[in-house]
């Protein structure tokens, strides 16, 4: 895309600019056009491309300056370039920068640009479209352009695009494995069964379940099997994830980019003195409302949401530290609490909903440690969905979870990095249900954690999540509620199951 940036800014002194200050200033503008602008340009771009001050005066105490540029050396990073060469030159005539104002700031976007693609930003005052592009005006400040944000926002304009053309393709999908056919035990939906008999019914919050002591044996049978014949045996050691993630850890982890249709949000009150709440107690006693209104008046704006991908909250655990090489690859689970997705119409069943449990296997070290970590545990699945649970499934290499959650489509651009999904028939529609996934995460964690190892080679890292209600759907859909056609290796761990509620 054909880009150019233009800036109009002023910087104020604290007194009036002298005539030879004003020709020292000159000197200054000429240097920045013809060497310190071409720095770290390759020579065979063009004048054209490169910014350029093509303006500049001087009015009592204040400096105006024009600059202009195409994609290199673009108009904001120039200006801080010549703000740092012109600031010590003034100092020399005792002036002192005062205050220093973007007045105009504009990115010239050239080609196929969708009205869609245009982000609706406080700091985009005004848009024109032209035959060719668009216009984009800014307000920045100068902050604004130490932070680089005309780069972010080209860069926005520029994912908005690229996921448009790819908005009516499927998502990546590519097989990889297929088991071998089972034989049909059972053609209904397990979770209609589940409410039939009693082992389960729905919370009193939406995609939501209380399991029975019944159901709960069959999850508990699936994941002590999980966790005794898989992950322990590959040597991974249980930790206990936080389950409340502040903005700052899906900073890190990426999830800030696009997670918020799915969020369940936390909020804190702003008060706990019970005095600042009393009015709100005294609503409910009255009208036996909760008065909703009164409390989003008492409450700060959310400091996150509730766990949503399970592995991110881990990684403050080693923020900022250099791993030693003795102990890598690091191999741990989190089994410690719920997930929380707002799945909205999605809703199905036990294998669909807003509250979900999981087992979270993450690892790290160098490349190679995490590539063969996460094909030693796809052998180790593959061997239980074969041999133990004799289950009917198949493996898919898929868009990585990672992109998908902050909103991106496609494949990652690194092979080895990427998701695999685990997809088990579901008899009673022939569809196929994603119950757990295994991917290589590339040195995404690592490198937005600020994680190191000692050998200096790039860190990367995986994870896994084992959905224990996915387990436990695609096992009864296969299997059905007859235990004789339950494999020996998931009897041996439920009893005959016993009716707890005796309901009158
Ligand atoms: N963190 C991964 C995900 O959210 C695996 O659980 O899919
Ligand atoms: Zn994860």
């Amino acid at each position: 895309m054909l880009l150019r940036f233009g800036l109009n800014a002023e910087i104020v002194f604290n007194k009036d600019i002298a005539p030879e200050a004003a020709n020292a200033v000159g000197a200054v503008v000429l240097e920045a056009n013809e060497l310190l602008f071409r720095r770290g340009v390759p020579a065979e771009v063009s004048e054209n491309e490169v910014g350029r001050i093509t303006d500049w005066s001087v009015s009592g105490n204040t400096l105006s300056i024009k600059i202009e540029s195409g994609p290199y050396t673009r108009a904001h990073d120039a200006f801080l370039r010549f703000k740092k060469a012109v600031t010590p030159v003034m100092g020399k005539h005792r002036l002192g920068v005062r205050g220093i104002e973007v007045r105009n700031f504009s990115i010239s976007m050239k080609g196929e640009i969708p009205k869609s693609a245009i982000p609706k930003l406080p700091m985009i005052s005004d848009v024109t479209i032209e035959e060719d592009g668009i216009v984009l005006h800014l307000s920045l400040s100068l902050a604004d352009l130490e932070k680089k944000l005309p780069d972010r926002l080209v860069k926005l304009v520029e994912e908005k695009i690229e996921a448009e053309a790819y908005g009516g393709k499927a998502e990546h999908w590519e097989l990889l494995y297929e088991s071998p056919k089972r034989p049909l035990h059972y053609d209904k939906n397990p979770s209609d069964e589940l409410l039939k008999i009693g082992w389960a019914k729905h919370g009193a919050s939406r995609g939501q379940w209380i399991f029975g002591p019944q159901a709960v044996e069959l999850i508990r049978a699936l994941e002590t099997i999980a966790v005794e014949e898989i992950i322990k045996p590959l040597g991974y050691k249980e930790m206990i994830f936080p389950k409340l993630v502040p903005w700052d850890v899906w900073k890190q982890s990426g999830h800030a980019k696009g997670v918020y249709p799915e969020i369940y949000y936390v909020c804190a009150p702003k008060s706990r003195d019970p005095a600042y709440w009393e009015d709100v107690s005294d609503y409910y006693k009255v009208t036996g409302d909760v008065p909703v209104e009164m409390i989003r008046d008492r409450i700060e704006g959310p400091i996150g949401g509730m766990c949503y991908a399970q592995c991110p909250p881990f990684w403050p655990f080693v923020k900022g530290e250099t791993l030693s090489n003795g102990c890598l690859p690091i191999k741990v689970f989190d089994r410690s609490g719920t997930s929380h997705r707002y799945e909205s119409g999605g809703i199905h069943g036990i294998e669909r909903v807003d509250e979900f449990h999981r087992i979270e296997v993450l690892w790290f070290g160098t490349i190679e440690q995490t590539v063969r970590t996460a094909d030693l545990l796809h052998e180790a699945y593959t061997r239980i969905f074969d041999e133990v649970l004799e289950l009917e499934w198949r493996c898919a290499k898929v868009t990585p979870w990672f992109m998908a959650q902050e909103g991106l489509v496609g494949v990652s651009d690194t092979s080895s990095v990427g998701t695999r999904d685990y997809e088990a028939i579901l008899p009673y529609n022939g569809d196929w249900l994603e119950f757990q996934n295994v991917s290589v995460n590339g040195n995404k964690y690592p490198k937005g954690f600020n994680v190191k190892i000692q050998s200096g080679e790039e860190c990367w890292s995986g994870c896994s999540g084992i959905g224990l209600e996915r387990w436990t759907a695609a096992f009864l859909a296969q299997k059905g509620f007859d235990r004789s056609k339950w494999p020996e290796s998931v009897l041996k761990l439920v009893g005959e199951p016993e009716d707890v509620f005796e309901f009158l």
